[in-house]
């Protein structure tokens, strides 16, 4: 059918492509990977929206390249610094993105690498698979409990006070680092207790990263910050990779400046440092925190409906940007 162009740079569930095509001139990469930035371009040309993935870089050269016609950036994430939000702005086109339907995934992530890591489940799971003999006994793979320990949440967001959730029901204490006031009755449902975040990095048992990647946070965690963990230490981090100078967490890890690190996100993602690579006490998992069936489809359907709130001329659900 006719009507507003829309272009999708890959595959979306089904539900999202339907509620699209409700409306719009759906054009959706056939390609089973992110396309170039050349493909990119010649996709959007003409575009009056466009529905992008994390790994699409949308910035000034390919706003030019859709045209002036464009109205709206759909980005099927919650995270946005593959934006230009500015060059957006600027050029009139709403961005939008999609937060809240991944909280409860992404936090189960985050848990799920708290645990793989201080219970060493990780490499427990890599040593069968190597078919190494093994036997219970009394001292094998040990790890730290979590009962009475203090898991620090760098960003009090929604995911890290979903992640504080699960570690209460596991017996852990909070300690937070938030920059935004934060609400009492949250602060007393989670008992968690605010710190300056040198003093989190320097006493927490598991440091969990929730904070968005920007000019600030890109390698918050660098060499000193390691340094300045405790040795009996864990680091998790399910946000963005950059938010880690990931060759000096290899070299941590490697020298046990800290004890471990579970990483759902990687500073250049697909690559992963090869120096992690060897490490038994990093659990590396592909950026799968949003990864259920049920996030996605929700994840999908949202950057569908923003796109098309704009394009109707309507407020999208969950904007990024304001228009003058
Ligand atoms: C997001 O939405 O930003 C997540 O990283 C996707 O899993």
């Amino acid at each position: 059918m006719s009507g507003p162009r829309i272009v999708v740079t890959r595959r979306l569930p089904e539900s999202a492509i339907a509620l699209l095509e409700e409306t719009g001139d759906v054009w959706v990469s056939p390609h089973d990977r992110p396309l170039t930035v050349e493909e990119l371009h010649a996709a959007v040309a003409g575009a009056d929206a466009i529905v992008t993935l994390l790994h699409d870089r949308v910035d000034g050269a390919l706003l030019d390249a859709a045209g002036p016609q464009l109205r709206c950036a759909a980005n099927v994430a919650v995270g946005y610094d593959n934006v230009d939000v500015p060059a957006a702005t600027q050029r009139g086109v709403r961005v939008t993105n999609t937060p809240g339907v991944l909280t409860e995934a992404t936090a189960d992530c985050a848990m799920a690498l708290i645990l793989m890591t201080t219970r060493r489940f990780g490499e427990g799971e890599r040593l069968i698979r190597r078919r190494e003999p093994w036997s219970w006994h009394l001292f094998f793979l040990l790890g730290s409990g979590l009962q009475g320990k203090t898991l620090g949440v760098v960003g009090l967001g929604a995911i890290g006070k979903a992640v504080a959730r699960r570690a209460r029901a596991f017996g852990m204490r909070i300690a937070y680092f938030e920059p935004q006031p934060v609400p009492p009755e949250i602060e007393q449902e989670l008992e968690a207790r605010p710190v300056p975040l040198d003093e989190l990095f320097a006493t927490a048992d598991v440091v969990t990263l929730h904070v968005p990647l920007t000019e600030e946070t890109r390698h918050l965690v660098d060499a000193d910050r390691l340094r300045s963990m405790r040795r009996d230490a864990y680091l998790v981090n399910t946000t963005r990779g950059p938010v880690v100078d990931e060759a000096a967490l290899a070299d941590a890890l490697r020298d046990r400046i800290i004890a471990g690190a579970g990483l759902d996100v990687f500073e250049n993602e697909p690559e992963v440092h090869p120096g992690l690579l060897e490490l038994d006490n990093a659990v590396l998992l592909p950026h799968l925190g949003s990864a259920t069936i049920e996030t996605r489809t929700a994840m999908a359907e949202l950057a569908a409906r923003n796109a098309l709130a704009v394009l109707a001329g309507e407020s999208p659900p969950t904007p990024v940007n304001a228009l003058p």
